[in-house]
C-alpha cells in the first residue's frame, strides 16, 4: 500500500498479538510495542504460538511464510522509537479508558504527524479518545473480532471529525490484511458485532451468577437450540477472562456484580481462558 507501510501495534496481548502477527503476514513490516521486559516476553510467545496455529488452521500457510512473517516483526519496549517511522498505529491495550487517553498523549507528540492512529477499543468510542490524539482528523477506530485469522471481520468506525481520505486508507489497510472491512457509517457504541453480541453473553453470565444453570448447560442449550457452533461461555473464553472481567468491572451494577464472581472463581484463581490452559473450560492440551 502506498501510504502504510510501516505499522506499529500497541500492546502485544491477545488482540495486540493477533493483529500484529496477521499484518506481518500480509508483508508488512510491524513494530510490536508492550511495557515491559515481562510483557514483551509473554507477547513473543503469543506471537510464536499464532505461527503454529496459522500453520495448523490456515489455507497455504507454509512454514516459510509463518517464519518470514515473524521475521517482520520487532519488539520494542521505547514507546518513542517503537512510533518513531511509523504510518499507522494500532493501538490494543487494556480496555481502561485512562490508559488509552494516556497512551494516546504520549504518542500524539512522538509519532511523525503523518501517522494515522487506530483503536482496537471494543467499548469506547473513538470520540472519547480523539481529544487526546493530537491528530483528531487522523483517527479512528478499527476493531477487530478475536481470532482473527478465521474471523476476519474489521470494523472501521471514524468520529466526526475523521478525514474521509484516512478512513478510505484504513478501508484499504485492512482488505490489504486479509479482512473484510465493515464500515460503519456513523459512531455506534459497541460497533456492529458487540451491540449484537454484548447483551447475549451479559444474559449469559447472569444466568450463571444467580445459579440458574452451568456454564455448559448454557452453551449447550444455545448449541442445540439454534444450531449456532459456539454457545456464550466458549465466546467468553476466547475473548479472554481479563478482558471480559475490564469491561463487566466498568459496568453497571449488574455487571460489576458479574465483575466481583469473575474476579472470585476465575480470575484470582488464574483461570483466564485459553491462554492459561482453564477458563470456564479447561484447555490443558494448548499449554
Ligand atoms: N480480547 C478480545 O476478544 C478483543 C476483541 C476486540 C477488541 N479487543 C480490544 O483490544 C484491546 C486489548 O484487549 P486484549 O484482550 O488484547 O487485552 P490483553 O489484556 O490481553 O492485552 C493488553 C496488552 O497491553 C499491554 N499493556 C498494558 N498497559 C499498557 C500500556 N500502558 N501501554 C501499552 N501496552 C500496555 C499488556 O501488557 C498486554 O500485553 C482492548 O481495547 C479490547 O477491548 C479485545
Amino acid at each position: 500500500m502506498k501510504e502504510i507501510n510501516k505499522v506499529t501495534v500497541l500492546g502485544i496481548g491477545v488482540l495486540g498479538s493477533q493483529i500484529a502477527y496477521q499484518t506481518a503476514y500480509c508483508d508488512f513490516d510491524v513494530v510490536a510495542y508492550d511495557i515491559g521486559e515481562e510483557a514483551l516476553r509473554l507477547a513473543k510467545e503469543r506471537v510464536v504460538n499464532l505461527a503454529a496455529t496459522y500453520k495448523e488452521q490456515v489455507k497455504g500457510a507454509s512454514i516459510d511464510k509463518t517464519d518470514a512473517a515473524l521475521k517482520r516483526i520487532t519488539y520494542q519496549m521505547d514507546l518513542g522509537l517503537a512510533v518513531a517511522q511509523v504510518d499507522l498505529v494500532i493501538e490494543a491495550v487494556p480496555e481502561k479508558i485512562e490508559l488509552k487517553q494516556d497512551i494516546y498523549s504520549r504518542i500524539g507528540k512522538l509519532a511523525p504527524a503523518k501517522a494515522i492512529f487506530a483503536t482496537n477499543t471494543s467499548t469506547l468510542l473513538p470520540s472519547d479518545l480523539m481529544g487526546y490524539t493530537g491528530r483528531p482528523d487522523r483517527f479512528l477506530a478499527l476493531h477487530f473480532a478475536n481470532q482473527i485469522w478465521i474471523r476476519n471481520t474489521a470494523e472501521v468506525m471514524g468520529t466526526g471529525k475523521t478525514d474521509p481520505k484516512v478512513y478510505r486508507t484504513v478501508v484499504e489497510f485492512a482488505s490489504a490484511i486479509g479482512m473484510v472491512p465493515i464500515e460503519l457509517k456513523k459512531e455506534h457504541p459497541k460497533y456492529l458485532l458487540n451491540s449484537l453480541l454484548s447483551p447475549w453473553l451479559e444474559n449469559a453470565l447472569e444466568l450463571v451468577v444467580d445459579g440458574v444453570a452451568e456454564p455448559e448447560t448454557v452453551d449447550k442449550t444455545w448449541r442445540i437450540a439454534t444450531g449456532a457452533p459456539m454457545g456464550p461461555f466458549q465466546i467468553l473464553d476466547i475473548v479472554g477472562l481479563r478482558t471480559v472481567y475490564n469491561i463487566a468491572a466498568a459496568g453497571n451494577d449488574r455487571q460489576q456484580r458479574q465483575a466481583r464472581f469473575l474476579k472470585k472463581n476465575y480470575i484470582d484463581k488464574g483461570k483466564l481462558g485459553p491462554e492459561s490452559g482453564q477458563g470456564f473450560y479447561s484447555y490443558t492440551s494448548m499449554k
